[in-house]
């Protein structure tokens, strides 16, 4: 007898981004040089100080589980860290520690979504986000937002996709894939809407004309804020990350937790503590070559037939219309993998809001950039 799989698994949508890189990776398998500009990842070490801690605690032995909610020093190093950044006091007691800011979303919408609830997401939009509403058992609903506005998430639109189904309103600041900020008054009347505002704040830090990101933290009652050490320490494989959460949901919050994953890795969060009191240095050497890239990739674009009316405020994105090479992003985006070995995201893979779209990851040397350009301006001249 054969069984059929959960249908939740096919709910999930294939992740683009990997899919175009898993074809750039096959491509060299066969001798091609490809430029990466397709996958969210830093492209620089993580913190030295990271490293030497997590090592030294391997050393030590402290290979073991942790209290579910993560170490009590780590969960202090971080409400201090975002006392330090947004200015906002945060009770250690409401921070809960993950292998990653992935799992921390995964509690937080199964705490809050039954199934048939729904969950208001921007669009375009991180591509994993309708993927764990569904595993949830919700349905996304989507609010656009578009580049002539600056991307921002206009709170009357929010109101008007409410429904009393709805359990939550999840924005990114500054976001994938459009690198927008959303201002300190729309956060704040998306976070008094009645509904809990999930806040994934993982690219705060990744700011480049000025430092004008607001937390959501403290600008209501029911607000998630997601976070972790991915992005801003450059520690994707370290598998770190958190939530800070209102008071009443941290129990149910690490109930869900001891059961699901038990603990963050001991030695992983001494690498937290590490990267929170020693990685400035490393967070503003990314900083200040991400700008320059920024500034190469807005720059090369353009005289190919790019245009990008909202220039990313932060992350290290560029969302570019690609609308004059075709409408259909996918086929775009394989088809510049395959005739100019240039390995980019479908705009498609942030939801329908970016068909016609395509996101440019500027975690990529400049020399890669350059040669992106050259060849994007070769296959599509
Ligand atoms: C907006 C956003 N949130 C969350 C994540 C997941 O991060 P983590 O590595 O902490 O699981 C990503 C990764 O690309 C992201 O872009």
């Amino acid at each position: 007898m054969s069984f059929g799989y959960s249908r939740r698994a096919d709910l999930a949508e294939p992740f683009l981004a990997m899919e175009v890189m898993e074809r750039a990776l096959e491509l060299e398998r066969g001798g091609a040089d490809i430029v990466h500009l397709e996958v969210g990842e830093p492209d620089f070490p993580a913190p030295p100080a990271a490293v030497e801690a997590c090592q030294q605690a391997l050393a030590r032995g402290e290979t073991g589980y942790t209290d579910s909610r993560g170490l009590a020093e780590l969960r202090e190093a971080i409400a201090a860290d975002h006392r330090r950044r947004s200015g906002v006091e945060v009770d250690p007691d409401r921070v809960i520690v993950t292998g990653g800011t992935s799992p921390a979303m995964l509690l937080v919408f199964l705490l809050l979504v039954e199934p048939g609830d729904e969950v208001v997401l921007a669009a375009p939009h991180y591509p994993c986000y309708p993927n764990f509403v569904h595993v949830a058992g919700g349905v996304p609903v989507y609010v656009e937002t578009r580049a002539e506005d600056g991307y921002r998430l206009d709170p009357d639109e929010v109101r008007a996709a409410l429904t009393p189904r709805t359990r939550a309103i999840v924005v990114a600041s500054p976001a994938n894939p459009t690198g927008a900020i959303q201002d300190a008054e729309t956060l704040a009347a998306l976070a008094n809407l009645g509904v809990p505002l999930v806040s994934d704040e993982i690219y705060d830090g990744l700011v480049y004309d000025e430092h004008r990101v607001t937390s959501a933290l403290g600008l209501g009652e029911d607000v998630f804020v997601l976070d972790g050490f991915s992005k801003r320490y450059a520690m994707t494989g370290f598998r770190l990350g958190y939530v800070v959460a209102p008071e009443r949901a941290i129990r149910p919050l690490q109930t869900l937790g001891q059961s699901l994953f038990i603990s963050a890795s001991h030695f992983v969060q001494r690498a937290g503590i590490a990267a929170l009191a020693h990685g400035e240095p490393t967070l503003r050497e990314m900083r200040s070559a991400y700008a320059r890239r920024r500034r190469l990739l807005l720059d090369g674009l353009a005289p190919i037939g790019f245009s990008v009316p909202t220039p990313p405020a932060g992350a290290f994105y560029v969302f570019a219309n690609a609308r004059r090479f075709g409408d259909d992003s996918r086929s775009l985006a394989f088809d510049l993998l395959e005739r100019a070995h240039v390995a980019v995201t479908p705009g498609i893979d942030f939801g329908q809001a970016g068909e016609g779209f395509l996101r440019f990851s500027y975690a990529a040397s400049d020399d890669a950039i350059a040669r992106a350009l050259q060849r994007l301006g070769e296959a599509l001249s």
